[in-house]
């Protein structure tokens, strides 16, 4: 499945691309450095960034794209004009599956509920040249840790915990799903230059200790928002000696303190896991340039000077930890639960034990969690909570049942969910949950935010390693530490829990009988893609239409937001995730968490056709019936948030031509520019105040509409009375293009007519 022509392409121009990066920027230069400044796109001119400051064209090898967010990304694709995707891409089905009663049941239940999105799915793939892993492959990243992450390599995936590839030495970032249509239409990929954070590991893990919690240590030192904007960079001996599926899991959990992405350099676990994984050939091409896919010594010997923020953590001091409940940041170390639980008074009946998930669901991460449950029998333990395990994907499902754990976790009364995310991200129909009843829960995920994994806001949620997991499964307390206490079992003996232990690979290497993988036709132009007409889930693009090159006048104002305004605002998540992909029903969440400056309302906004208050989608097709065009008005850092490029697509659906706000969150804008919509800011902030409920908009000189060069908007007021104010812009030529052509998709397709 690995596309080994990729591969070589990549290392082939990987050590001439560095060395000149390194000419250039004279001085040694990090492992991330390497990869980014190897991976500039053809039309941007190698400089020398300024970290956290410019922003620069990169061009990544690869797209994955989980299911939620692949739907409107392919459907913006369709719109391209492109017969195939410019670089190698994934669909991969495991969001949409549902964990109730067990793998098998739930994965045909969700093949029947979302049997028009996964056919959907299959049928683009099959078409445009992307590879498709059908439902019950298992989750995005443990696939692509698996199939396609390689060392120096680059690429984004419309997931946040892209960054999992990581582990295998790859930049990998999480990313919304216009910029997996730029990548796959052949557009430059933009980023901030990240900063860089090293983390430096000494000593070795021993005992209770895993990999998980380095990540755990790691997030208590830096929060939830420490890593924003920067590569995490892990180095030292503590490092070599972690697993490549370790180091997976603690990039993946990079995610959690906000990280743009996490990586490794290339050692020999990688090399092992590439082995292992069907991929020697990448694994001796990678030996060859074992400095290109490493920092330069110059780094390692004085790193304070070459990461902008340092971190140390000894391995052979480091304690296993429970991070929560409700964040991933607040780290306790299990020896001091007792009295943290106690004084937070968190409930510490531990009600379900959940392990796997994308996070932490390796071979290794398995078979130590199965020597913990075969202690259960074996020391005639009755284990107290409930116990689930997710694999994350069939060949690791496949492997740990041809190897007996499977058997081992059964024996504890372990029930195995589909390979699927399942309860990560709250696809759990856990009974009871809408009881809301506070209690506790223990899981080897990443995320424990209020409601996540069951939807109960009073479901203490604790994140830990999968073999502590077990042991906390076993003991049914939170406050349990099989380091020191011990447990009575069925004869009323005392016993305690022998460290865990388990394989860094399967010994009888990996085996799988069907993957799940679904190849593309090699000449897609044959295979139609059905979308039903009557479908409430789907709905195919029409593409938005070109400028008609005359000024816009006569725009009504649809809605002065004051305030915050995140995309979460512009578009709600929740039950709208159910109509991702169709853009016409997901439109009927537009702006409606947007407070309104008039009345501090919601959804309530003044139809100055009617005089009448409604919703502000309901009053928004109106206008659009009517022909008329309007302006939404924001306050500062419009669009904060998410990269959900709905956000930017349901006003334009919808006929909105314009925000004009204080000021935008960066990413928000470009998606505005992206499906032409007019994205600008007050050049006088104060200007906001002078806009009024019924106030009516013209453009004045539209028509000449250039970079850098400052719009000019004339308000008529409802008494008659004008305000004239200029409008500051930050769109480039290419950006106005556009515009014109009503999306950059549009221009796309024109240039490739
Ligand atoms: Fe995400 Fe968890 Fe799935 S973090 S990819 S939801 S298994």
């Amino acid at each position: 499945m690995f596309d080994s022509d990729l591969i070589k392409k990549v290392y082939s121009k990987l050590p001439e691309r560095v060395q000149k990066a390194k000419e250039l920027l004279n001085r040694p230069m990090t492992y991330a450095e390497k990869i980014l400044y190897a991976h500039l796109f053809e039309t941007q001119e190698l400089a020398a960034f300024e970290r956290g400051t410019d922003y620069v064209d990169f061009a990544p090898d690869r797209v994955a794209m989980q299911d939620a967010t692949a739907q409107m990304a392919l459907l913006q694709f369709i719109n391209s004009g492109k017969k195939r995707t410019a670089v190698p891409s994934t669909v991969h089905c495991d969001h949409l599956i549902q964990a109730q009663v067990e793998g098998k049941t739930d994965l045909s239940v969700a093949k029947d509920t979302n049997k028009e999105v996964f056919d959907f799915l299959e049928s683009v793939s099959n078409k445009y040249g992307i590879g498709f892993w059908k439902p019950g492959a298992g989750i995005i990243h443990q696939v692509v840790l698996e199939n396609y992450a390689f060392p120096g390599g680059m690429m984004i995936g419309t997931d946040s915990h892209t960054v999992n590839a990581g582990g295998l030495g790859m930049v990998a970032i999480g990313v919304g799903g216009a910029d997996a249509v730029d990548v796959m239409a052949g557009m430059a990929w933009e980023l901030k230059m990240p900063k860089m954070i090293g983390v430096k590991l000494t000593g070795k893990l021993s005992g209770w200790t895993s990999p998980k919690d380095i990540i755990l240590k790691v997030a208590g030192i830096l929060t939830v928002k420490g890593g924003t904007g920067a590569i995490i960079e892990y180095f030292g001996e503590g490092a070599k000696s972690l697993s490549a599926t370790g180091k997976g899991t603690i990039c993946n959990m990079g995610a959690e303190v906000g990280a743009t992405t996490s990586i490794f350099a290339y050692d020999e676990s990688m090399e092992r896991y590439l082995n292992a994984t069907g991929r020697s050939e990448v694994a001796e091409i990678a030996n060859q340039m074992k400095d290109v896919l490493d920092a330069d010594p110059e780094v390692y010997a004085n790193p304070e000077k070459y990461y902008d923020q340092l971190i140390e953590i000894n391995l052979s001091e480091l304690a296993p930890h429970l991070n929560g409940p409700f964040t991933p940041d607040r780290a306790t170390p299990v020896s001091e639960m007792k009295e943290v639980a106690k004084e937070n008074g968190w409930p510490v009946e531990v009600s379900v034990g959940l392990i796997g998930s994308c996070t932490n669901s390796s071979y290794e991460d398995i078979s130590r969690a199965a020597s913990i449950a075969k202690q259960a029998e074996e020391k005639g333990l009755i284990t107290k909570a409930e116990f689930t395990i997710t694999p994350g994907s069939e060949q690791v499902r496949f492997t740990i049942e041809r190897d007996g754990f499977i058997d081992t976790f059964e024996k504890i009364g372990g029930k195995v969910f589909a390979n699927a995310c399942g309860p990560c991200i709250g696809q759990w129909a856990r009974e009871g949950a809408d009881k809301q009843e506070k209690n506790t829960i223990v899981h080897s995920f990443n995320r424990n935010f209020s409601k996540r994994a069951d939807g109960n806001p009073n479901t203490h949620a604790f994140v830990t390693s999968p073999e502590m997991v077990t042991a906390l499964a076993i003991a049914g307390r939170l406050d349990f530490n099989p380091q020191t206490d011990t447990l009575t079992n069925k004869n009323g003996e005392e016993v305690k829990l022998d460290e865990p232990t388990g394989f860094e690979l399967p010994p009888k290497g990996f085996d799988v009988e069907d993957a799940g993988f679904q190849a593309p036709a090699e000449d897609g132009s044959h295979v139609v893609v059905n979308v039903a007409l009557d479908s409430n889930r789907l709905q195919l693009l029409s593409p938005f239409e070109a400028w008609d090159g005359k000024n816009i006048t006569g725009a009504k104002l649809l809605i002065k937001a004051f305030g915050k305004c995140t995309t979460d605002h512009i578009s709600m998540a929740g039950p709208w995730l159910r109509y991702r992909g169709h853009l016409d029903n997901i439109s009927n969440n537009m702006l409606i968490g947007a407070v309104n400056a008039f009345n501090d309302e919601t959804n309530k906004v003044k139809n100055q056709l009617t005089g009448a208050y409604e919703e502000v989608p309901k009053v928004q097709r109106q206008y659009k019936a009517a022909g008329i065009p309007t302006v939404v008005i924001g306050d500062q850092n419009y669009g904060e948030g998410s990269s959900r490029e709905h956000a930017a697509m349901e006003p334009r659906h919808l006929g909105v031509r314009a925000v004009i706000v204080k000021s935008f969150a960066r990413i928000h804008e470009t998606n505005l520019k992206k499906q032409g919509m007019l994205g600008l800011t007050f050049a006088n902030e104060n200007d906001y105040d002078l806009i009024q409920e019924d106030d009516t908009f013209n453009f004045v000189d539209l028509v000449d509409f250039a970079p850098g060069k400052q719009l000019t908007l004339e308000v008529v007021h409802a008494d008659g009375s004008k305000d004239t104010i200029q409008l500051n812009h930050t769109y480039n030529q290419q950006q106005i293009e556009w515009f014109k052509a009503g999306s950059a998709l549009n221009l796309i397709k024109q240039q490739n007519a």
